[in-house]
Protein backbone atom coordinates (compact mmCIF):
# COMPACT_ATOMS: atom_id res chain seq x y z
CA UNK A 1 0.00 0.00 0.00
CA UNK A 2 1.03 3.74 -0.22
CA UNK A 3 0.86 6.44 2.57
CA UNK A 4 -1.48 8.81 1.38
CA UNK A 5 0.28 11.59 2.16
CA UNK A 6 4.11 10.49 1.13
CA UNK A 7 3.01 8.37 -1.56
CA UNK A 8 5.93 6.43 -0.69
CA UNK A 9 4.86 2.30 -0.22
CA UNK A 10 3.88 0.81 3.53
CA UNK A 11 3.52 -2.69 4.20
CA UNK A 12 0.20 -2.78 5.84
CA UNK A 13 0.47 -4.32 9.47
CA UNK A 14 -2.98 -6.11 10.20
CA UNK A 15 -6.24 -7.06 8.33
CA UNK A 16 -9.66 -7.23 9.73
CA UNK A 17 -10.97 -9.02 6.38
CA UNK A 18 -13.53 -9.07 4.65
CA UNK A 19 -16.07 -5.28 5.38
CA UNK A 20 -19.06 -3.70 4.38
CA UNK A 21 -19.41 0.14 4.29
CA UNK A 22 -19.95 0.65 8.10
CA UNK A 23 -23.01 3.18 7.86
CA UNK A 24 -24.66 0.73 4.99
CA UNK A 25 -27.62 -0.49 6.93
CA UNK A 26 -29.32 -2.67 4.07
CA UNK A 27 -32.38 -3.59 3.00
CA UNK A 28 -32.79 -7.29 2.48
CA UNK A 29 -33.46 -6.98 -1.06
CA UNK A 30 -30.38 -5.98 -1.23
CA UNK A 31 -27.97 -8.34 0.57
CA UNK A 32 -27.12 -9.65 -2.47
CA UNK A 33 -25.23 -6.69 -3.83
CA UNK A 34 -23.55 -5.72 -0.92
CA UNK A 35 -20.31 -3.91 -1.06
CA UNK A 36 -16.84 -5.42 0.43
CA UNK A 37 -13.89 -4.64 0.75
CA UNK A 38 -10.65 -6.16 2.66
CA UNK A 39 -9.89 -3.61 5.79
CA UNK A 40 -6.02 -3.63 6.25
CA UNK A 41 -4.04 -0.75 8.06
CA UNK A 42 -0.57 0.54 7.54
CA UNK A 43 1.86 3.22 9.41
CA UNK A 44 3.79 5.53 7.53
CA UNK A 45 6.60 6.35 10.28
CA UNK A 46 7.32 9.29 8.08
CA UNK A 47 4.83 10.85 9.31
CA UNK A 48 3.86 8.96 11.69
CA UNK A 49 0.24 8.47 10.32
CA UNK A 50 -1.92 5.44 10.92
CA UNK A 51 -4.07 4.91 8.05
CA UNK A 52 -6.36 2.47 5.86
CA UNK A 53 -5.43 0.96 2.49
CA UNK A 54 -8.42 0.36 0.53
CA UNK A 55 -11.36 1.89 0.87
CA UNK A 56 -14.67 2.31 -0.73
CA UNK A 57 -15.16 5.83 -2.98
CA UNK A 58 -16.45 8.34 -0.49
CA UNK A 59 -19.60 8.63 -2.81
CA UNK A 60 -20.48 4.83 -1.66
CA UNK A 61 -20.94 6.58 1.94
CA UNK A 62 -21.91 10.01 2.12
CA UNK A 63 -24.55 10.37 -0.48
CA UNK A 64 -28.30 11.30 -0.15
CA UNK A 65 -29.00 9.11 2.69
CA UNK A 66 -26.24 9.46 5.13
CA UNK A 67 -27.73 8.09 8.17
CA UNK A 68 -26.32 10.28 10.83
CA UNK A 69 -27.64 13.57 12.35
CA UNK A 70 -25.66 14.99 14.47
CA UNK A 71 -28.19 16.61 16.94
CA UNK A 72 -29.64 13.52 17.24
CA UNK A 73 -27.27 13.08 20.67
CA UNK A 74 -27.91 15.37 23.40
CA UNK A 75 -24.22 15.06 24.43
CA UNK A 76 -22.68 15.67 21.39
CA UNK A 77 -25.24 18.93 20.82
CA UNK A 78 -23.89 20.16 24.05
CA UNK A 79 -20.61 19.45 22.88
CA UNK A 80 -20.85 21.42 20.07
CA UNK A 81 -22.53 24.18 22.15
CA UNK A 82 -19.01 23.85 23.71
CA UNK A 83 -16.83 24.05 21.44
CA UNK A 84 -18.55 27.03 19.65
CA UNK A 85 -18.26 29.02 22.79
CA UNK A 86 -14.79 27.82 22.94
CA UNK A 87 -14.02 29.04 19.31
CA UNK A 88 -15.75 32.66 19.47
CA UNK A 89 -13.77 33.51 22.45
CA UNK A 90 -10.39 32.40 21.01
CA UNK A 91 -10.37 32.87 17.30
CA UNK A 92 -13.07 35.17 16.00
CA UNK A 93 -14.56 38.92 16.28
CA UNK A 94 -18.03 39.55 14.64
CA UNK A 95 -16.92 40.50 11.64
CA UNK A 96 -15.31 37.14 11.10
CA UNK A 97 -16.03 34.62 8.74
CA UNK A 98 -16.38 30.79 9.59
CA UNK A 99 -16.69 27.93 7.16
CA UNK A 100 -17.15 23.98 8.88
CA UNK A 101 -16.19 21.21 6.79
CA UNK A 102 -19.26 18.26 7.23
CA UNK A 103 -21.43 20.85 8.60
CA UNK A 104 -24.18 17.70 8.98
CA UNK A 105 -27.50 19.46 9.65
CA UNK A 106 -25.80 22.36 10.86
CA UNK A 107 -25.91 21.53 14.69
CA UNK A 108 -22.31 23.40 15.79
CA UNK A 109 -22.71 26.23 13.20
CA UNK A 110 -26.10 27.48 14.23
CA UNK A 111 -24.07 28.64 17.70
CA UNK A 112 -22.78 31.13 15.12
CA UNK A 113 -25.50 31.96 13.36
CA UNK A 114 -27.11 32.57 16.42
CA UNK A 115 -24.32 35.16 17.31
CA UNK A 116 -25.28 36.90 13.60
CA UNK A 117 -21.61 35.65 12.53
CA UNK A 118 -20.99 35.00 8.81
CA UNK A 119 -21.02 31.09 8.48
CA UNK A 120 -21.07 28.46 6.26
CA UNK A 121 -20.87 24.69 5.93
CA UNK A 122 -19.71 22.36 3.44
CA UNK A 123 -21.96 18.92 3.50
CA UNK A 124 -21.58 16.53 0.51
CA UNK A 125 -24.67 14.49 2.20
CA UNK A 126 -27.61 15.90 0.96
CA UNK A 127 -30.57 14.89 3.28
CA UNK A 128 -28.27 16.17 6.18
CA UNK A 129 -27.43 19.52 4.35
CA UNK A 130 -31.13 19.51 3.82
CA UNK A 131 -31.47 19.92 7.06
CA UNK A 132 -29.01 22.38 8.02
CA UNK A 133 -30.33 24.31 4.77
CA UNK A 134 -33.96 24.72 5.74
CA UNK A 135 -33.50 25.66 9.34
CA UNK A 136 -31.87 28.41 7.90
CA UNK A 137 -28.10 27.37 8.20
CA UNK A 138 -26.34 28.06 4.48
CA UNK A 139 -24.96 24.82 3.25
CA UNK A 140 -23.18 24.06 0.21
CA UNK A 141 -24.20 20.30 -0.59
CA UNK A 142 -20.72 19.48 -1.97
CA UNK A 143 -17.34 18.18 -0.66
CA UNK A 144 -14.57 20.68 0.82
CA UNK A 145 -12.46 20.35 -1.90
CA UNK A 146 -10.53 22.82 -3.99
CA UNK A 147 -12.59 22.37 -7.40
CA UNK A 148 -15.74 23.51 -5.10
CA UNK A 149 -14.31 26.40 -3.57
CA UNK A 150 -15.79 28.83 -5.83
CA UNK A 151 -19.39 27.82 -4.71
CA UNK A 152 -18.25 30.06 -1.33
CA UNK A 153 -16.45 32.71 -3.55
CA UNK A 154 -17.06 35.24 -0.43
CA UNK A 155 -14.66 33.27 1.48
CA UNK A 156 -11.47 32.79 -0.13
CA UNK A 157 -9.20 34.27 1.52
CA UNK A 158 -11.41 36.17 3.64
CA UNK A 159 -11.90 33.43 6.66
CA UNK A 160 -10.88 34.09 9.98
CA UNK A 161 -11.85 29.93 11.42
CA UNK A 162 -12.23 26.78 9.49
CA UNK A 163 -13.28 23.98 11.42
CA UNK A 164 -14.17 20.58 11.39
CA UNK A 165 -15.50 17.79 13.54
CA UNK A 166 -14.75 13.83 13.41
CA UNK A 167 -14.70 14.59 9.65
CA UNK A 168 -11.00 15.20 8.63
CA UNK A 169 -10.28 11.60 8.89
CA UNK A 170 -12.68 10.81 6.17
CA UNK A 171 -11.11 12.43 3.41
CA UNK A 172 -8.40 10.81 1.49
CA UNK A 173 -6.90 13.55 -0.18
CA UNK A 174 -5.56 15.42 2.67
CA UNK A 175 -2.45 17.25 0.34
CA UNK A 176 -6.08 18.60 -1.45
CA UNK A 177 -7.11 19.65 2.11
CA UNK A 178 -4.85 21.53 2.90
CA UNK A 179 -4.36 23.38 -0.15
CA UNK A 180 -7.60 24.44 0.07
CA UNK A 181 -7.52 26.05 3.55
CA UNK A 182 -4.50 27.85 2.48
CA UNK A 183 -6.83 29.72 -0.32
CA UNK A 184 -9.83 30.35 2.56
CA UNK A 185 -7.85 31.21 4.98
CA UNK A 186 -6.83 34.44 6.35
CA UNK A 187 -3.35 35.34 7.31
CA UNK A 188 -4.29 35.16 10.78
CA UNK A 189 -6.16 32.58 10.18
CA UNK A 190 -6.90 29.04 12.43
CA UNK A 191 -7.84 25.59 11.48
CA UNK A 192 -9.60 23.92 14.47
CA UNK A 193 -10.56 20.36 14.37
CA UNK A 194 -11.20 17.29 16.23
CA UNK A 195 -10.58 13.98 15.45
CA UNK A 196 -10.76 10.08 17.56
CA UNK A 197 -7.33 10.02 18.95
CA UNK A 198 -4.89 7.37 18.09
CA UNK A 199 -3.62 7.62 21.73
CA UNK A 200 -7.35 6.14 23.50
CA UNK A 201 -7.54 3.99 20.41
CA UNK A 202 -4.85 1.74 21.60
CA UNK A 203 -5.25 2.65 25.06
CA UNK A 204 -9.02 1.05 24.59
CA UNK A 205 -8.09 -1.10 22.52
CA UNK A 206 -11.55 0.91 20.55
CA UNK A 207 -10.11 -0.92 17.12
CA UNK A 208 -13.76 -0.46 15.91
CA UNK A 209 -12.86 3.20 15.60
CA UNK A 210 -11.64 1.81 12.27
CA UNK A 211 -13.76 1.44 9.49
CA UNK A 212 -14.37 2.95 5.78
CA UNK A 213 -15.20 6.70 6.62
CA UNK A 214 -12.23 6.55 9.12
CA UNK A 215 -9.13 6.56 6.61
CA UNK A 216 -7.05 7.94 9.47
CA UNK A 217 -6.36 7.73 13.24
CA UNK A 218 -4.41 10.82 14.08
CA UNK A 219 -2.17 11.76 16.64
CA UNK A 220 -0.58 15.04 17.87
CA UNK A 221 3.03 13.75 16.03
CA UNK A 222 1.06 12.60 12.51
CA UNK A 223 -0.76 16.05 12.21
CA UNK A 224 2.50 18.19 13.31
CA UNK A 225 4.03 16.41 10.76
CA UNK A 226 1.71 16.60 7.68
CA UNK A 227 0.75 20.13 8.27
CA UNK A 228 4.32 21.10 8.77
CA UNK A 229 4.69 19.83 4.90
CA UNK A 230 2.65 22.88 3.91
CA UNK A 231 4.19 25.51 6.26
CA UNK A 232 1.06 25.26 8.42
CA UNK A 233 2.07 24.07 12.10
CA UNK A 234 0.08 22.62 15.00
CA UNK A 235 0.25 25.30 18.09
CA UNK A 236 -1.81 23.94 20.36
CA UNK A 237 -3.61 20.27 21.80
CA UNK A 238 -6.47 19.74 24.05
CA UNK A 239 -7.97 16.22 24.81
CA UNK A 240 -11.76 15.57 24.61
CA UNK A 241 -13.87 13.12 25.99
CA UNK A 242 -15.83 12.34 23.03
CA UNK A 243 -15.58 9.34 20.47
CA UNK A 244 -13.85 7.21 23.49
CA UNK A 245 -11.09 10.08 23.43
CA UNK A 246 -10.58 12.61 20.54
CA UNK A 247 -8.15 15.27 20.38
CA UNK A 248 -9.07 19.31 19.64
CA UNK A 249 -5.95 20.33 16.91
CA UNK A 250 -5.42 23.97 16.53
CA UNK A 251 -2.89 24.47 13.22
CA UNK A 252 -1.94 28.48 11.96
CA UNK A 253 0.07 29.46 9.23
CA UNK A 254 4.18 29.24 10.47
CA UNK A 255 5.76 31.72 12.42
CA UNK A 256 7.50 30.13 14.59
CA UNK A 257 5.08 31.10 17.74
CA UNK A 258 6.31 28.73 20.90
CA UNK A 259 4.79 25.77 21.06
CA UNK A 260 2.14 25.45 24.14
CA UNK A 261 3.09 23.96 26.89
CA UNK A 262 -0.27 21.28 26.43
CA UNK A 263 1.80 20.28 23.15
CA UNK A 264 4.60 19.91 24.18
CA UNK A 265 3.30 17.29 27.18
CA UNK A 266 1.34 15.20 24.29
CA UNK A 267 4.01 15.05 21.98
CA UNK A 268 6.20 13.96 24.83
CA UNK A 269 3.69 11.76 25.56
CA UNK A 270 3.42 10.52 22.56
CA UNK A 271 7.43 9.64 21.77
CA UNK A 272 6.99 7.71 25.05
CA UNK A 273 4.52 5.31 24.15
CA UNK A 274 5.89 4.85 20.74
CA UNK A 275 3.01 6.40 19.03
CA UNK A 276 5.10 8.07 16.16
CA UNK A 277 6.52 5.11 15.48
CA UNK A 278 5.46 1.57 14.40
CA UNK A 279 6.05 -0.49 17.16
CA UNK A 280 2.97 0.73 18.70
CA UNK A 281 0.86 -0.56 15.83
CA UNK A 282 2.69 -4.00 16.25
CA UNK A 283 1.59 -4.06 20.12
CA UNK A 284 -1.94 -2.88 19.39
CA UNK A 285 -2.57 -5.25 16.31
CA UNK A 286 -2.06 -8.37 19.42
CA UNK A 287 -3.95 -6.62 21.83
CA UNK A 288 -6.58 -6.59 18.95
CA UNK A 289 -6.63 -10.43 18.59
CA UNK A 290 -6.75 -10.77 22.37
CA UNK A 291 -9.68 -8.65 22.84
CA UNK A 292 -11.42 -10.89 19.89
CA UNK A 293 -10.67 -14.03 21.44
CA UNK A 294 -11.97 -12.41 24.94
CA UNK A 295 -15.32 -11.16 23.02
CA UNK A 296 -15.43 -14.35 21.78
CA UNK A 297 -15.51 -16.17 24.78
CA UNK A 298 -17.85 -13.74 26.67
CA UNK A 299 -20.38 -14.23 23.88
CA UNK A 300 -20.18 -18.39 24.07
CA UNK A 301 -20.65 -18.03 28.32
CA UNK A 302 -23.67 -16.22 27.83
CA UNK A 303 -25.09 -18.93 25.00
CA UNK A 304 -24.05 -21.39 27.23
CA UNK A 305 -26.02 -19.67 29.91
CA UNK A 306 -29.05 -19.42 27.42
CA UNK A 307 -29.11 -15.65 27.40
CA UNK A 308 -31.04 -13.68 25.04
CA UNK A 309 -28.44 -11.16 23.91
CA UNK A 310 -29.26 -7.81 21.56
CA UNK A 311 -27.20 -4.79 20.57
CA UNK A 312 -27.84 -1.37 21.75
CA UNK A 313 -27.20 1.43 18.85
CA UNK A 314 -26.34 0.60 15.57
CA UNK A 315 -23.27 2.61 15.33
CA UNK A 316 -20.75 2.05 12.26
CA UNK A 317 -18.20 1.16 14.89
CA UNK A 318 -20.29 -1.95 15.96
CA UNK A 319 -19.83 -3.22 11.66
CA UNK A 320 -16.12 -3.42 12.19
CA UNK A 321 -16.72 -5.44 15.48
CA UNK A 322 -19.39 -7.76 14.06
CA UNK A 323 -17.37 -8.52 10.71
CA UNK A 324 -14.03 -8.99 12.69
CA UNK A 325 -15.27 -11.19 15.16
CA UNK A 326 -18.22 -12.76 13.13
CA UNK A 327 -21.08 -11.95 15.42
CA UNK A 328 -24.28 -12.73 13.19
CA UNK A 329 -27.87 -12.46 13.74
CA UNK A 330 -28.21 -16.13 15.48
CA UNK A 331 -26.12 -14.47 18.32
CA UNK A 332 -27.54 -11.18 18.51
CA UNK A 333 -31.04 -11.36 17.74
CA UNK A 334 -31.41 -7.22 16.60
CA UNK A 335 -29.65 -4.04 17.20
CA UNK A 336 -31.93 -1.14 18.71
CA UNK A 337 -31.74 2.70 17.31
CA UNK A 338 -33.20 6.07 17.30
CA UNK A 339 -32.24 6.95 13.86
CA UNK A 340 -35.39 6.32 11.75
CA UNK A 341 -33.35 5.68 8.44
CA UNK A 342 -31.59 2.62 10.01
CA UNK A 343 -34.71 1.35 11.60
CA UNK A 344 -36.57 -1.90 9.43
CA UNK A 345 -33.04 -2.50 7.90
CA UNK A 346 -29.92 -4.42 8.43
CA UNK A 347 -26.62 -4.54 10.07
CA UNK A 348 -23.93 -4.27 7.07
CA UNK A 349 -22.11 -7.61 6.66
CA UNK A 350 -24.19 -10.11 9.43
CA UNK A 351 -27.61 -8.37 8.74
CA UNK A 352 -28.72 -8.24 12.13
CA UNK A 353 -32.29 -6.78 11.70
CA UNK A 354 -32.68 -3.20 13.53
CA UNK A 355 -35.43 -2.21 15.08
CA UNK A 356 -36.58 0.99 16.92
CA UNK A 357 -36.74 1.37 20.93
CA UNK A 358 -40.21 0.49 21.44
CA UNK A 359 -39.72 -2.64 19.93
CA UNK A 360 -36.38 -2.87 22.10
CA UNK A 361 -38.72 -2.19 25.50
CA UNK A 362 -40.49 -4.73 24.84
CA UNK A 363 -38.54 -7.54 23.91
CA UNK A 364 -35.43 -7.02 27.04
CA UNK A 365 -32.62 -9.44 26.14
CA UNK A 366 -30.90 -10.65 29.28
CA UNK A 367 -27.68 -9.35 28.02
CA UNK A 368 -26.89 -6.09 26.04
CA UNK A 369 -24.11 -5.24 24.13
CA UNK A 370 -23.33 -1.60 24.34
CA UNK A 371 -22.22 -0.32 20.66
CA UNK A 372 -22.21 3.20 21.59
CA UNK A 373 -20.04 2.68 24.53
CA UNK A 374 -18.72 6.33 23.83
CA UNK A 375 -21.96 7.20 25.00
CA UNK A 376 -22.35 5.61 27.65
CA UNK A 377 -23.06 7.94 30.46
CA UNK A 378 -26.08 9.82 28.14
CA UNK A 379 -27.51 6.24 27.35
CA UNK A 380 -27.19 4.87 31.07
CA UNK A 381 -29.21 8.16 32.38
CA UNK A 382 -32.01 6.86 30.23
CA UNK A 383 -31.75 3.20 30.61
CA UNK A 384 -30.79 3.21 34.51
CA UNK A 385 -33.69 0.83 35.08
CA UNK A 386 -32.73 -1.97 33.24
CA UNK A 387 -30.87 -4.16 35.26
CA UNK A 388 -28.94 -6.46 32.68
CA UNK A 389 -25.35 -7.62 31.91
CA UNK A 390 -24.23 -4.40 29.98
CA UNK A 391 -21.09 -5.26 28.39
CA UNK A 392 -18.53 -4.03 25.68
CA UNK A 393 -15.67 -5.18 24.19
CA UNK A 394 -13.75 -1.74 25.70
CA UNK A 395 -14.95 -3.29 29.33
CA UNK A 396 -14.44 -7.17 29.57
P1 LIG B 1 -22.01 7.16 17.49
O1 LIG B 1 -21.19 6.63 18.60
O2 LIG B 1 -21.88 8.60 17.16
O3 LIG B 1 -21.84 6.23 16.24
P2 LIG B 1 -20.82 6.03 15.06
O4 LIG B 1 -19.99 4.83 15.42
O5 LIG B 1 -21.75 5.74 13.92
O6 LIG B 1 -20.01 7.29 14.91
O7 LIG B 1 -23.56 6.83 17.82
C1 LIG B 1 -24.55 7.16 16.89
C2 LIG B 1 -25.58 6.04 16.76
O8 LIG B 1 -26.03 5.61 18.03
C3 LIG B 1 -26.80 6.49 15.99
O9 LIG B 1 -27.20 5.42 15.14
C4 LIG B 1 -27.86 6.73 17.05
C5 LIG B 1 -27.46 5.73 18.10
N1 LIG B 1 -27.83 6.13 19.46
C6 LIG B 1 -29.01 5.63 20.00
O10 LIG B 1 -29.72 4.84 19.36
N2 LIG B 1 -29.37 6.01 21.27
C7 LIG B 1 -28.62 6.87 21.99
O11 LIG B 1 -28.97 7.22 23.14
C8 LIG B 1 -27.39 7.39 21.42
C9 LIG B 1 -26.53 8.32 22.19
C10 LIG B 1 -27.05 6.98 20.16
Amino acid sequence: MKCKVTNKIIDPFMSFGKMPVANGFIKKEDFRNEFFFNMEVGFSEEVSLFQLNDHPKPELMFNEKYPFFTSSSKFMTAHFKNFADYLTKNFINSNSKIIEIGSNDGTLLKNFKNLGIECVGFEPSKNVSDRANSSGIKTINKFFSSKNLSEAREFVGKTDLICASNVICHIPDLNDLIISIDKMLTKNGSFVFEEPYLGSMFEKVSYDQIYDEHIYIFSASSISKIFKLYDFELVDVLPQQTHGGSMRYIIKRKKRDKKSKNLIKILDNEKLRKLDVIESCVQFKKDCETSKIQLIKKINKLKDQNKSICGYAATSKSTTILNYCKIDNKTIKFICDTTPEKIGKFSPGMHIPVVDMKYFKNNITDAIYLFAWNHKEEIFKKENNLKVDWFSHVEL
